[in-house]
């Protein structure tokens, strides 16, 4: 029988997914040179995800208003009982959600998946696991580093979405995890494996399979340092939660936050270590980044920060050395660089003091990265107190934000992070001067408000 449309010869951008009739040099869609493969198009069929998953309930197929729709559903969560992984989650996971759990190739995303699905399975849920990375030798032997091989996890090395989607209806899962996107390609499709077009088709038929199944899936996504590669970057808007991964990967501390939740709060954070039976909760962070350090030396400020609802106690580190360059160094670990700058500058100015002939490292420790202004006043200490090459003291703790003239503001949450300072053993604060908040001082804490960064000479004897 005659095809009602016959295949065609196109060429397709492997970076963008453009088509056209004949071979070009470059894309004109994403601007990539050579990149115009050709490829046979296949008759178009709907996409099976979408097919086989059309959502049946009445809601969504004709107009409700608003007060008719239940909500009945926002109620139930389904907590793993990694407390840092349910945290990020907002309480669990929420059915029906799509899950993207990014970082950079090898910080833990497999490990941490792995984990969670195990005791998921254990507890008799239906969990399917997708691969398209490893084998199923290779998921069982990290299975037993963890500890995690007794459960009845289902395991699928695959990555054609259309067997995939098969999986799927045949096993029946209450969870689903692929990993990762980039490996996952729908044959209908001409553009290559981990290309723009792909990974955005496979995302949405992901999206049509949880929201028409009411399953959770969790995607896993590679990112680069600078999000370059296609991926997670270009998914956030599709999915419902996006969850980073991030961490040195020569320090054994990760970091899972919380990007986008819509089902919770965002820039909630869950703190893991690397061990060598995988990752390890750490309920006390402050604990462990205020852990190695020692006597109080020149140019180390401890910050209590907040990270979601939870304070935490960091270590700022300054370097400040005069420089034999013609562009003095400005090196950050943690710490915005342009934020660094205007630091810099706004201490030039109102201490009188000179930096533009010196190199300036700033390093936060344990692989944390700070972005919240309240780093800013503890940022102009350290760098001061390396300069002067006098220690701050170990029991002192410094939050503030720094505007252009030199004035320190009120942040957030002042009250959490005096209290987290006094349970770890801090007995003295300099602080902006509370504004509106009201602040019972802790018992043994020395409170310092100070209104403009000239207020921190006087306790460092410029
Ligand atoms: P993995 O989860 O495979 O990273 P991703 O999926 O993000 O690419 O993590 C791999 C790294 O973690 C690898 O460097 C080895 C290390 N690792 C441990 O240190 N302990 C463990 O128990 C496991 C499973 C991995
Ligand atoms: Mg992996």
């Amino acid at each position: 029988m005659a095809r009602e449309t016959p295949e065609k010869q196109l060429f397709v951008c492997e970076n963008c997914g453009y088509s056209s009739v004949k071979w070009l040099g470059r894309c004109p869609e994403c601007g990539s040179w050579d990149s115009m493969l050709e490829k046979t198009i296949l008759p178009k069929t709907p996409p099976k995800g979408q097919m086989a998953c059309k959502t049946s309930s009445k809601e969504g197929e004709v107009p409700l208003p608003l007060s008719a729709i239940s909500s009945k559903d926002r109620a139930i969560r389904i907590p793993v009982g990694i407390d840092e992984f349910d945290r990020v989650l907002g309480g669990g996971i929420v059915p029906g959600s799509l899950i993207l759990i990014g970082g950079e190739p090898g910080i833990g995303k497999s490990t941490i998946l792995l984990q969670a699905l195990t005791i998921l399975s254990e507890r008799g849920l239906n969990v399917l696991y997708i691969s398209g990375e490893e084998s199923p030798a290779q998921i069982r032997l990290r299975a037993e580093r963890l500890g995690a091989h007794q459960g009845s996890l289902l395991i699928l090395c695959e990555s054609n979405m259309e067997l995939v989607l098969k999986a799927v209806l045949d096993t029946g899962p209450d969870i689903l995890a692929v990993d990762s996107i980039q490996t996952l390609f729908d044959p209908q499709i001409g553009s290559l494996p981990g290309s723009m077009n792909q990974v955005r088709n496979v995302t949405s038929a992901l999206m049509h399979m949880a929201k028409g199944l009411k399953i959770p899936i969790f995607i896993v996504g590679h990112v680069t340092k600078d999000g370059a590669i296609a991926g997670p970057r270009v998914l956030e808007h599709l999915v419902d939660t996006v969850l980073y991964f991030e961490g040195d990967r020569t320090h054994s501390f990760r970091i899972l936050r919380t990007v986008k939740n819509r089902f919770g709060p965002t820039h909630e954070i869950g703190v893991f270590e690397m061990t060598d039976s995988g990752l390890s909760e750490v309920s006390n962070p402050s604990n462990i980044f205020l852990e190695q350090r020692g006597k109080a030396s020149p140019g180390s400020v401890i910050l209590p920060c907040i990270e979601g609802s939870r304070p935490i106690l960091v270590e700022i580190q300054a370097l400040v050395n005069q420089s034999y360059l013609a562009m003095p160094r400005r090196t950050t670990a943690g710490v915005d660089t342009n934020r660094l700058a205007l630091l810099t500058a706004v201490a030039e100015k109102h201490l009188d003091i000179t930096l533009y002939d010196k190199d300036i490292f700033i390093n936060v420790v344990g692989g944390f990265r700070l972005s919240e202004p309240a780093a800013d006043l503890p940022l102009i200490c350290a760098i001061l107190s390396s300069l002067i090459e006098k220690p701050l003291g170990t029991r002192i703790a410094v939050f503030g934000e720094v505007g252009l003239t030199g004035e320190v503001r009120p942040v957030g949450q002042m009250q959490l992070r005096l209290n987290e300072a006094a349970r770890l053993g801090i007995t003295r604060c300099i602080l902006p001067e509370p504004g509106g908040q009201k602040l019972n001082v802790p018992a043994n804490m020395d409170v310092i408000n100070i209104s403009s960064i000239q207020g921190i000479v006087n306790f460092m004897d410029l």
